[in-house]
């Protein structure tokens, strides 16, 4: 089929190379005319493991190509997606601002020569199918007016579920395709455009191999608000259940339980699942926070108050603050200290620093009077670029950010942080105090080590007194 998506970054470049990788032919459309020509030099704007090698062979299977100009592509195409940004607004609502005006470009780009179908991938509030519906319409009036009553489109929601870093794997093998549409025709040309993921039967490639089990993918057909419903409450149900890991070693820190060894235990209760049961530093990243914000503010307008999300936000906010207080126990001052972040990006194998806990506990740190320093694998130099004000050392390796710190905090869970020689990180240290903001480490390892560790909800088993009967 002949595909266009709109929106070059996290969402629509996979997109884009994983359609053009089954064979569509595909043209992605981005208003950042340095990010497209970036994309047509073969550079990438964002770091993606195997996305480089995938858009390599999707240029020679379907064919992908990219454009700043929209109409030409829209024209052409049988499906047009929209993966364009829907950041919060002041009051925690989506800014649909820039879903808007990819609508309003998609309308005025449509002829009666074809039948198109029009997807949101964006996450949007329910009811913003039928805004970009009437959008679409009031496109075609503008433009071609005479046209309005035999240009036919179908409008579709199509949540993406991928998790950057792990976001081929997840596109090309996923959990669920779910795709809400109003009608037949629309329904009909998206299982077509998906059937070789729902059959599973395109050719994997040779560095991402077809998981062992997967033969085919559901494909969840709904109604479009149930659709955009589905997306948050996949989102806000995951960020809930990390912030219940964390309220729970908080309290596990109190009584002196190892939140690990609890999260092991009822994880393995199958109602419940281990995974997203880690207690650290809570979620950060471009999508949880602002999603909890648009269902709560969605509640709102249905004069609902959504409670259980707002003590999701509220916990995993106060989260961020626990490492600088765990620094303050050891330390008592900060001011004049410094102090070494292991980590920037909002979690491992992305650049993507939104709403990454990194840059509240840098800023933090830098107000109590702190100087910072920092190491990241991937994301430095977007740290740097977008966050000027922050005055943080920037160093070349876990080691070298660590090197003479009165105290470190392990942010991010890179995996070559999993494997440092803590030992010898602890020797370089002014103060060997290890805050491990992911619980990565084993304590008591920690502690042989020379370093005066302390995670989230964790005891070291000889801080554990019995109980004497007296
Ligand atoms: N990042 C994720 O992991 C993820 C996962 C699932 C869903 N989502 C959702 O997908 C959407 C996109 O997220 P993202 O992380 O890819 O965003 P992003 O900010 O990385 O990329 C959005 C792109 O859209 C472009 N854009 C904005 N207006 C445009 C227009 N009118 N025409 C053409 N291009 C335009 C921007 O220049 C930008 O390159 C959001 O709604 C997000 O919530 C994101």
């Amino acid at each position: 089929m002949r595909v266009t998506v709109i929106g070059t970054g996290y969402v629509g470049t996979v997109t884009g190379a994983c359609l053009a990788y089954l064979g569509h032919r595909v043209t992605c459309v981005d208003v950042d005319a340095d990010k497209i020509a970036r994309l047509q030099r073969g550079e990438l704007p964002i770091y993606e493991p195997h996305l480089s090698e995938l858009l390599g062979e999707a240029a020679v299977r379907g064919g992908v190509d990219f454009t700043t100009e929209l109409a030409p592509a829209a024209a052409e195409s049988d499906v047009i997606f929209i993966a364009v940004g829907t950041p919060p607004g002041p009051g925690g609502e989506a800014d649909l601002s820039y879903l808007e005006s990819a609508a309003r470009g998609i309308g005025a780009a449509m002829d009666a020569g074809r039948f198109r179908v029009v997807v949101n991938k964006s996450t949007v509030p329910v009811g913003s199918g039928n805004l970009v519906e009437a959008l679409l319409r009031e496109g075609i009036r503008d433009t071609r007016p005479a046209e309005e009553k035999q240009t036919h489109f179908g409008v579709a929601s199509n949540p993406e579920f991928l998790r950057e870093g792990c976001a081929i794997a997840d596109s090309l093998y996923p959990e669920r395709i779910v795709l809400g549409a109003e009608d037949e025709r629309t329904l009909g040309t998206l299982r077509e455009l998906y059937r070789p993921l729902t059959e599973q039967s395109f050719a994997a490639p040779s560095y991402l191999p077809r998981p062992a089990g997967v033969t085919g993918v559901p494909l969840v057909a709904t109604t479009l608000t149930s659709a955009e419903m589905i997306k948050y409450a996949a989102n806000t149900f995951l960020a809930t259940k990390i912030g219940f890991a964390n309220e729970i070693a908080n309290i596990c820190e109190r009584v002196g339980a190892d939140a690990k060894e609890v999260m092991v235990g009822i994880g393995l209760d199958s109602r419940i699942g281990s995974r997203f049961l880690n207690a650290g530093l809570g979620w950060g990243g471009s999508c949880f926070g602002k999603d909890i914000q648009s269902l709560l503010h969605t509640a709102g307008e249905y004069g609902y108050q959504a409670r259980l999300l707002e003590a999701a936000l509220a916990v995993n906010r106060a989260q961020r603050q626990i490492v600088i207080q765990k620094l303050q126990e050891k330390l008592f001052i900060l001011k004049g200290r410094t102090i070494a972040l292991l980590g920037l990006a909002f979690k491992p194998d992305t650049d993507d620093l939104r709403d990454a806990p990194s840059l509240q506990i840098a800023e933090r740190l830098l107000q109590l009077g702190a100087r910072v320093k920092a190491y990241d694998p991937i994301a430095m130099p977007a740290c740097r670029a977008q966050n000027p004000e922050l005055k943080i050392q920037y160093c070349e390796s876990a080691f070298d950010a660590v090197r003479d710190a009165d105290g470190a905090v392990l942010v991010t869970e890179w995996d070559e942080f999993r494997t440092l020689d803590l030992a010898k990180l602890a020797s370089l240290m002014q103060q060997p105090i290890l805050v491990d903001g992911r619980n990565i480490y084993d304590p008591e390892a920690a502690v042989r080590a020379g370093l005066d560790y302390s995670g989230i909800g964790r005891s070291t088993r000889q801080r554990v007194a019995p109980v004497r009967v007296p």
